[in-house]
């Protein structure tokens, strides 16, 4: 992939982790913006599943791809062989394949394996202890590996660390997505948090630029760890009340918990479901709020490796705050026809006429679509066997 793709040399990529937040944007970039010199094939892990070397060996021999993107994670709150597997071994054995067919490996990790702290460099990262999450161990042992890799087998790999992800097709409602659905159900009714804490945040839609910029880049980019946040750390309070503003609610209220109230009000909830697990009623707390802690404690990732490289933010104004107001009408509009919320102003979102007949005048939309829909695709007619 060294420099510039031209038209004529097409390329085929593996994406792993095609249906998740990060991989589907992924997938629709190289979709709709290099649609003629990038292929993508993203299978989904049923068809490949990277806890397997025999599957992605198998798959890979047949498709023979020019460079591999990995996107696949366990769920956040998977237990350690989960975890293990698909966060590390899975990271390794797409490494070692990369390696054999010597192509570019281009891995997505993530803040969790940084300390708090502010402005915090490619160069840091936790100790790696046995105390540590299942997905902070995994994700850390997996960029380790690849270091490693790097300097002892040549392996030609790029991590990008994001931290709190923020775009379109969370399908799964996780990180910043379920914070916002929590405020949006009215289910946050106080701040848990505290005055002044910040976050780093990344944006999902411009990371298919980088990640472009950097296979064409090898050179550059090979071997090394970039962070891809905003610029601007965000600090949480503000960024719930903006939400709430933005959804005209009057919940959370502006009070903020303390954290040691908060971890008990935890446990307490943690008992109960236990409790009612017994007794046949089964729920679950998010998974998120095993990070609990990060609620109240500062983590901001420096942007300036990424800056000084060749790479040229092709958004430079875009950030969590400007792209509010999109995100609002895309997950409200989304999780009210999923019938997740119910309570929010739906003024805000633009009615829809197709809904609005199917659920009054279901005759008249079906005449109306056998008059004037029905037909077989005009385009598609030239491609009908003579
Ligand atoms: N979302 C965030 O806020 C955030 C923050 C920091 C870093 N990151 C990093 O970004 C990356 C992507 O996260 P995401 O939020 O996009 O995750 P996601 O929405 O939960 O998607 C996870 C993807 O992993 C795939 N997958 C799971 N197990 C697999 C297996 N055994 N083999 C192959 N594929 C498998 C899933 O495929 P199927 O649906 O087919 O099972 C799904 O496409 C991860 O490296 C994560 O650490 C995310």
């Amino acid at each position: 992939m060294q420099q510039a793709e031209t038209t004529s040399q097409k390329k085929v990529g593996v994406l792993i982790g095609g249906s998740g937040l990060i991989g589907g944007t992924l997938a629709h970039y190289f979709k709709t913006k290099t649609p003629d010199n990038i292929e993508i094939r993203a299978p989904s892990s049923k068809k490949l599943s990277i806890r397997n070397a025999e599957d992605i060996r198998d798959y890979l021999k047949r498709v023979r791809p020019d460079f591999l993107i990995n996107a696949a994670i366990a769920n956040i709150d998977s237990d350690s062989l989960l975890a293990f597997e698909v966060n590390y071994l899975g990271a390794l054995n797409l490494a070692r394949a990369s390696s054999a067919l010597n192509i570019p490996y281009i891995h997505i990790s993530s803040a969790a394996t940084l300390p708090n702290g502010v402005n915090l460099v490619e160069d840091d990262h936790l100790p790696i202890t046995a105390k540590l999450n299942n997905y902070a161990k995994s994700k850390l042992m997996a960029e380790t590996t690849l270091r490693h890799m790097h300097k002892t087998a040549g392996l030609d790999y790029t991590a990008i660390r994001l931290a709190v992800v923020y775009g379109e097709h969370d399908h799964k409602i996780q990180g910043f997505h379920r914070l916002f659905f929590s405020i949006a159900d009215e289910s946050m009714p106080v701040l848990f948090t505290k005055k002044g804490v910040k976050h780093s945040y990344s944006n999902a839609n411009k990371l298919p630029y980088v990640i472009h910029h950097v296979l064409k880049n090898r050179e550059e980019f090979s071997g090394e760890t970039y962070h891809f946040v905003d610029p601007s750390p965000v600090e949480l309070d503000d960024l719930i009340l903006t939400i709430k503003s933005y959804l005209e609610l009057k919940s959370p209220r502006e009070v903020y918990v303390p954290y040691p109230l908060a971890k008990t009000g935890k446990k307490v909830l943690e008992l109960l479901l236990r409790f009612l697990s017994r007794i046949g009623i089964n729920g679950g707390l998010p998974a998120e709020l095993m990070f609990l802690e990060s609620f109240y404690k500062t983590q901001t990732l420096s942007v300036r490796k990424l800056q000084q490289s060749s790479f040229v933010d092709p958004l430079p104004d875009e950030n969590i705050y400007t792209k509010l107001p999109a995100l609002v009408i895309y997950y409200l509009t989304r999780w009210s026809h999923q019938n997740l919320i119910a309570t929010f102003n739906e003024v805000m979102l633009a009615p829809n006429v197709m809904e609005n007949e199917f659920a009054n005048n279901p005759q008249e939309l079906l005449d109306s679509i056998h008059t004037d829909s029905a037909g077989p695709f005009k385009s598609l007619l030239d491609l009908k066997p003579k």
